[in-house]
Formats: structure tokens, sequence, C-alpha cells
């Protein structure tokens, strides 16, 4: 199972607009992009945060082709939202989780966010792309795309204009030379 690092930023690096949640900023261009390139996973992975705002946003809810993980310290706390198989609460390690999504069929994973939990499936080892779209905008504060120092190597795969003004870049994680 493949596992893809998908997230929209400032240029500046920044994955939400100062303390504003959500991905509110994304040009059209990106969210059509975000849109249609869902369409090509079987799992989505994401931190309680991410999950909780994607609900106040009115977010589509996952369907058994198209499960959705969320990664809590309190799985309780959400037993009565869980569907087995669709919609997941756990706070299992990142490495179990991803072996037993591959286990049950799983082929491609997106990892959408947040921060932290970039920073959980980076330091594990388990990101193995990395598609990022930087908009024509600059913050100066907000939540990073990373929440925890790292120094992972990325050998450039693609990249495209979205819309006017966005960059689609897409990235494979590779080893470090060194
Ligand atoms: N621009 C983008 O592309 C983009 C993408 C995604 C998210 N976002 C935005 O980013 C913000 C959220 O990012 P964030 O970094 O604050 O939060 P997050 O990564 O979405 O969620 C953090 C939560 O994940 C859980 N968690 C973290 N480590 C864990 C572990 N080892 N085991 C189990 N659970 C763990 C904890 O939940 P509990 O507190 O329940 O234990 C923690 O509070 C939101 O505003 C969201 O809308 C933007």
């Amino acid at each position: 199972m493949r596992v893809t690092l998908i997230a929209v930023q400032s240029l500046d690096g920044f994955i939400t607009r100062h303390d504003a949640p959500g991905a509110g900023f994304a040009s059209a261009a990106d969210q059509k992009h975000f849109r249609a390139a869902l369409r090509g996973f079987d799992c989505g992975v994401m931190g309680r945060a991410t999950y909780e705002q994607a609900q106040a946003d009115g977010v589509p809810p996952p369907t058994p082709a198209r499960r959705r993980v969320v990664l809590t310290r309190t799985p309780e706390r959400f037993a009565a939202e869980a569907v087995p198989g669709v919609l997941e609460f756990t706070d299992a390690q990142p490495a179990e989780m991803v072996a037993r999504l591959r286990r049950e069929g799983c082929r491609a994973c997106a990892l959408l966010g947040g921060a932290q939990v970039h920073s959980l499936f980076l330091a594990a080892g388990l990101v193995d792309e990395l598609w990022l779209t930087v908009e024509a905008r600059l913050f100066g504060g907000g939540t990073p795309l990373l929440a925890a120092r790292t120094d992972t190597c990325l050998r450039l795969l693609a990249h495209e204009g979205l819309g006017d003004d966005a960059l689609l870049l897409k990235y494979a994680v590779v080893p470090c030379a060194g």
C-alpha cells in the first residue's frame, strides 16, 4: 500500500491561514485537483483536529470503498460515530495501522493531515510520496506543514501549474545520500 501525503500550503509553508482552521484559503484550482486526486485512493488517514474541521466543513462521509481512519489518543470518545471498515478512530502506532490496512486490502492511502499526523508518519518512514500545492499566498504564521523537525530527502516527480498562480509539486520520499 502506498501512502501519499496531500496538502495545500502558503508559499511560506503554512497549511492554515493564521489561527483559522481548515484550508479555506485553497484556490478553486486546488480544490478541483484535490477532489479528483482523492478518487485515486481507497483510504484516507487524518488527525482528530483535521477530522473535526472536515466535519464542520461538511466534507462528504467516507464509504466502504474509501474508508477513513482518524488518529486520536482517545478513540473511545468517538465510539458512537465509528463504523467498522468505513470510519475508524484509533490510537494504534502508524506502522501497525498501515500494516493492518494493507492486510485488509487497501492499495492507496491518502495522508490528509494535519501537521502532527504528517510528522508522525514521516518520522516512522511511512510516507512514499508528497503531493503539495503551493498557493501564491504568504501568511507569516499558522499551522506549519510539519509539527516536528525532520531531514527528509525528496525527489521531484512532477510539477504543474494549477490555475493562474498555484503550483502542484509531486515528490517521492527517497533515502538521503550521505
Ligand atoms: N492545508 C491543508 O492541506 C491541511 C490539511 C490537513 C489539515 N489542515 C488543517 O490543519 C489543522 C490541524 O492540524 P494539527 O497538526 O493541529 O492537527 P492534526 O494532525 O489534524 O490532529 C492532531 C491530533 O491527532 C491526534 N494524534 C496526534 N498524534 C497522535 C498519536 N501518536 N496517536 C494517536 N493520535 C494522535 C491527537 O488527537 P487527540 O487530541 O484526539 O488525542 C491530536 O490532537 C486544522 O486546522 C486542519 O484543518 C490543513
